[in-house]
């Protein structure tokens, strides 16, 4: 049985200083299965984060239903950790606080706070930073934390709205080496939205890929590929040229543009 699942989602945005709609997804139908890594592709503003934030609670459809675990999603929960594209850390908190601040909110000990963090801490690879401040780390090193907070809630689901975006190609290729063992490692469910055809590819068990506005899913794609992922192969390559050939505009749209 599917973990989420969305059926016939759309979502339209009302743009009351223009008098009109924004029809950001349209017709969005999607499951993702229990220790599925699906990557939400397509360009920019095609509804990856509406769709996200969907699943998340954060929105909701207009019309159609998203469900995990088999309840409707009316709010965020515990169930599905969220991490976004800034890691939105608080400066006035350590590394080691800022992983247990969902704890803090829950009256935990100290000490239990500070024995679940180091856990989390080491897991992200970041074991003699727990007393650091964010101000003190790199960028990468802050997105970790973020990480390791989604973590440390052992969520069902987790869920990344293009959390590398701001990395350089080095670190990225690194995050994503580690993101892949931690979600060996944790056999978490992860939805994780790009626009990076090869960032894709080198993360996901499942790609779906999406088209401009209105977002709609083109494909569903079940990626093959042993890893690590080798993106000079051949077989990568096949794909990237596949999804990119679905990313070009569609013939209808051609004609209008
Ligand atoms: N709260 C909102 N109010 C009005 N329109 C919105 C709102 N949120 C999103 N939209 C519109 O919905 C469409 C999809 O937006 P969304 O943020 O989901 O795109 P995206 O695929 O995440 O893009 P990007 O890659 O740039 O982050 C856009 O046209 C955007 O203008
Ligand atoms: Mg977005």
């Amino acid at each position: 049985m599917s973990l989420i699942t969305i059926q016939n989602a759309s979502r339209f945005f009302d743009d009351a200083r223009r008098g009109t709609q924004v029809k950001a997804l349209d017709d969005v139908s999607l499951s993702v299965n229990r220790n599925e890594f699906l990557c939400l592709l397509g360009p920019s503003g095609c509804g990856k984060s509406t769709l996200l934030n969907m699943i998340a609670g954060f929105d909701k459809p207009s019309r159609g239903t998203v469900t995990v675990g088999g309840r409707p999603v009316t709010a965020p929960g515990v169930d599905r950790g969220v991490v976004f594209q800034q890691p939105t850390l608080m400066p006035w908190l350590t590394v080691w606080e800022n992983v247990a601040f969902h704890l803090t909110m829950r009256g935990a000990s100290k000490a239990e706070r500070r024995k679940k963090a180091q856990h989390y801490v080491d897991m992200v690879g970041l074991r003699g930073f727990e007393n650091h401040f964010p101000s003190e780390l790199s960028g990468g090193m802050n997105q970790r934390v973020g990480i390791a907070r989604a973590l440390l809630m052992n969520p069902e689901v987790i869920l990344m709205d293009e959390p590398f975006g701001a990395l350089d190609e080095q670190t990225k290729m690194d995050m994503h080496a580690e993101l892949v063992r931690i979600w060996r490692e944790s056999q978490s469910t992860i939805v994780f939205v790009t626009h990076g055809i090869e960032e894709s590819l080198a993360l996901g068990t499942h790609i779906a890929v999406m088209s401009a506005r209105p977002g709609r899913i083109r494909e569903l794609i079940e990626v093959d590929l042993p890893r690590p992922r080798d993106s000079t192969s051949p077989r990568f390559n096949d794909y990237k040229r596949h999804i990119l050939s679905l990313l070009r505009p569609e013939p209808a749209d051609a004609v209008h543009a």
